[in-house]
């Protein structure tokens, strides 16, 4: 049998930064683990503009329809904020969600106990807090149509985007939810808008209906999404799993980010259909964008791609006990109380460059072995 097929898209800002210390840890598995993959690199974002006039050639579109799973850095920065929308760097990573069919978002905020007093919120709020936010990522108001901008023939322009859900694409996110609630504490929290918006209505009887169906044992419960942003941050840790749509996920996720204390710490997996091999479609990336104001400078913290790699190996590759150990050396890292300027307080010593704290989790990594 062939290796398992990786593609990394490092993209634009911190993202080649932050790869390459995941390069490291990949291929540490390569060394120590036996667990051999067959690496292409390619351009996505903005580099890709640069270099063929669009954010992600056919190609590459190709070559991530055909690889067991992608792993993707950041995409954009202010060099491209004039381009034309139809060719700015974060369409590149929509093409990719939207033809690879990646419609469950999986976005874990996870609370390492050495980081709860990084959070905004009081320790006590966030220490221990393991919540999964499901993500519908292929639909929504980030590709209803009609969209645009047009002019209203009186002086004034019109901007317009649209909500639209179908039955099948809410219950197949509700189904993703779900799966992963039987994994962990059998709780799901879905999250819409159904006291002023039609598709809302539509999502929480979908939701309901798959639960009803097909999950009764899962305990379902629907929040407003304002109300639930409210109490993500009010108690968090009363929440298991929450499955909501493109938009409110975008949000909420980003919010929550901030329970772990830093958006320098948060993975995604973004799943689809399986393929042929029984593998599901792919792809992994951190939740933080390129932070150009940060990019080139050694100060970007690699863990969210690192951790981005730990659920490739748990979700495309069936490797939850590999997963778990670079989880661990992550933790451990943390608990030394070596971090990147993300993570230090103000006085706090001489904060690790991305490159140490990658060298960091190789050393953890060692340390798991005996
Ligand atoms: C995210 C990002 C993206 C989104 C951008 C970069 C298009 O914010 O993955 O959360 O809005 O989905
Ligand atoms: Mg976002």
């Amino acid at each position: 049998m062939s290796n398992p097929s990786l593609l990394i898209l490092a993209g634009d800002g911190i993202g080649p930064e932050v790869m390459a210390e995941t390069r490291k840890v990949i291929d540490w598995y390569e060394r120590n683990r036996d667990i051999r993959f067959d690496v292409t690199e390619d351009l996505v974002g903005g580099c890709a503009y640069d270099v063929h006039g669009v954010p992600l050639a056919d190609a590459t579109m190709q070559k991530a329809q055909e690889v067991d799973a992608v792993l993707l850095g950041a995409v954009g920065g202010p060099k491209y904020d004039a381009l034309d929308f139809s060719v700015k760097p974060e369409r590149g990573l929509l093409r990719l969600r939207k033809e690879m069919d990646l419609f469950a978002n999986l976005r874990p905020a996870q609370c390492f106990d050495a980081l709860a007093d990084f959070s905004s919120l009081k320790r006590e709020v966030v220490a221990g807090l393991d919540i999964m936010i499901v993500r519908e990522l292929t639909s929504g108001i980030y590709f209803g149509e009609p969209r645009g901008i047009t002019d209203d023939n009186e002086g004034g322009r019109i901007g317009v985007n649209t909500q639209r859900y179908t039955t099948s694409e809410i219950r197949r996110v509700a189904r993703a939810a779900f799966d992963l609630a039987q994994k962990r504490d059998g709780r799901v929290c879905s999250m819409e808008k159904a006291n002023v918006m039609e598709s809302g209505i539509l999502w929480r009887e979908e939701v309901q209906w798959v639960h009803d169906n097909e999950y009764p044992d899962i305990q379902l419960s629907h929040m407003y999404a304002d109300a639930g942003l409210m109490q993500i941050v009010r108690f968090p840790k009363q929440f298991d799993v929450i499955v909501t749509d493109n938009l409110f996920g975008d949000l909420l996720s980003d919010a929550a980010s901030m329970l772990t204390g830093s958006l320098g710490m948060l993975p995604s997996a973004s799943l689809g259909a399986p393929m042929a091999n029984g593998r599901p479609k792919a792809l992994y990336e951190p939740v933080h964008g390129s932070a150009p104001d940060i990019a080139g400078q050694g100060k970007a913290n690699p863990c969210a791609t690192i951790l981005s790699f730990a659920m490739a190996l748990r979700y495309s590759f069936d490797l939850g006990d590999e997963a778990a150990r670079l989880e661990n050396a992550v933790e451990a890292v943390l608990a030394k109380g070596i971090r990147t300027p993300d993570l230090m307080q103000a006085g706090g010593g001489t904060p690790a460059t991305t490159a140490q704290m990658g060298d960091a989790v190789i050393a953890a990594l060692e340390e798991t072995l005996g």
